[in-house]
């Protein structure tokens, strides 16, 4: 088969690689793609907003699936335009990507399925907003409703914060996407994501895997699109995967079927894990950056098997098998990160792990010039190793870390503490 796969962050990077290896390709391009995707496809310059452009690449390469990585393009109804074209895609429809797209809707679908998460209301102008606020106190959680890159969240711990926070909304902060400003009840516990693969009608759950959203060690300091990642997660037992798919993940597959949106592709629930069981925190219509990478280091069976089994609608013929190793990704970042931060420095050493079937270097942003790797972006690579126990793997990708030489970049050194601490315990 010949894939196309739209994206180049270290997901699409660890996307390429899992597919490189897959029995079934013949062909892989990448769009845009980088330095690292550059080893295992044919990087293509695509813009992926030009779905015309896009289709017309796919007709005259005979592409026989689109597999699209980052939100953008799916909220943008790519997969759409793709069906429309006779051309498969994983990776939901535009309705079905809402349930990223807007948390209005995600709390609408949560409504209408009696699916348990945080009380909430949504305001289209500032004083009603605020006298909710005021009402409520803190601390409370203030949402810009639409994609705002994982910036739109502020968990006000007081009243004078969550005002701000109202206010810059509606000041334009996120552009559009903070017209409507959804606030919500502020719920303690530990939080966990989950991925399930869906073909509209049937879920299969993947293994558990965790991030660490915070730039800094401790989970403290802003948050950023994720600094590390850990496979499995030991915060989601048996009893708590079940219950999410029980209350939270089969009624929104079965609420999007009956509206007529099936959801097909990949739904990654933000969860907490409160005293009364897990809430939805939101959902993402795709694999979470970097857990896809621990994830695909797992992965036993072949994801393009996987992807086309979401895409024909037949999940429940195939099963997702998963190495025993644990997996543990570290996110290499500029200096700076996830403040402004400086590009087109250079790293040297990665050559040294080609032959290591334990660590796979996923690249995020970086970009070749002539032979010299630079960096490209603020997370720049995942350092990410397989180990009998989430220790040894965690050991692994620190040492990998020590022989890579770039003095601009810096990374998290408590990656996966928590399920580190929970073999500890
Ligand atoms: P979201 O983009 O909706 O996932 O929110 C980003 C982060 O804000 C989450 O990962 C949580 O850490 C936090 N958060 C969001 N909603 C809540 C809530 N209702 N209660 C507590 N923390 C929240
Ligand atoms: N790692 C968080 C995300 O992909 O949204």
């Amino acid at each position: 088969m010949n894939i196309l796969l739209i994206g180049s962050g270290g997901r699409e990077h660890a996307l390429a690689w899992a597919i490189s290896n897959s029995a079934l390709l013949t062909r892989l391009y990448a769009a845009p793609g980088n330095a690292g995707i550059a080893a295992v496809a044919d990087l293509v310059d695509l813009d992926a907003a030009d779905h015309q452009a896009v289709t017309a690449f796919c007709k005259a390469n005979g592409i026989d699936l689109v597999v699209i990585g980052p939100e953008a393009p799916l909220v943008a109804g790519l997969a759409d335009d793709l069906a429309a074209a006779g051309i498969k895609a994983f990776g939901p429809s535009q309705a079905a990507a809402q349930l990223e797209g807007s948390k209005a809707f995600t709390k609408g679908v949560c409504d209408a399925a009696g699916i348990p998460t945080a009380a909430y209301a949504r305001f289209s102008n500032p004083d009603d907003a605020m006298t909710y606020v005021r009402e409520k106190g803190a601390p409370i959680v203030v949402k810009a409703d639409g994609l705002a890159a994982g910036k739109g969240v502020v968990v006000a711990e007081t009243l004078p914060q969550a005002l701000d926070a109202v206010q810059n909304c509606f000041d334009g902060q996120f552009g559009d996407a903070g017209a409507e400003v959804v606030i919500e009840e502020f719920l303690a516990g530990e939080e966990a994501s989950f991925f399930v693969l869906s073909d509209g009608a049937h879920v299969l759950p993947l293994a558990t895997a965790q991030d660490h959203k915070r730039a800094f060690d401790g989970d403290q300091g802003p948050n950023t699109g994720g600094m590390g990642a850990y496979s499995p997660a030991p915060v989601m037992t048996e009893e708590r995967i079940a219950e999410t798919l029980d209350r939270i993940i089969k009624p929104t597959i079965k609420t999007m079927a009956a509206r007529g949106t099936p959801f097909k592709g990949v739904l990654y629930a933000g969860l907490m894990i409160t005293g009364d069981g897990p809430k939805l925190i939101e959902y993402n219509t795709r694999f979470g950056d970097p857990e896809c990478q621990v994830l695909m280091m797992r992965l036993k069976d072949d994801i393009l098997t996987l992807m086309l089994a979401c895409v024909d609608g037949t999940l429940d013929k195939v099963s997702a098998r998963w190495f025993d190793e644990a997996a543990v990704s570290v996110v290499l970042a500029a200096k700076g990160y996830p403040g402004s931060y400086k590009k087109g420095t250079e790293i040297r050493g990665l050559d040294a792990f080609a032959d290591d079937p334990d660590i796979e270097i996923f690249h995020a942003g970086t970009r070749l010039d002539g032979d010299r790797l630079l960096a490209a972006g603020g997370r720049v690579l995942n350092v990410t190793a397989l180990g009998s126990n989430v220790q040894e793997a965690r050991d692994r990708a620190y040492a990998a870390i020590e022989r890579i030489d770039w003095p601009d970049g810096f990374c998290r050194s408590d990656i996966a503490w928590r399920a580190v601490k929970s073999r500890q315990d």
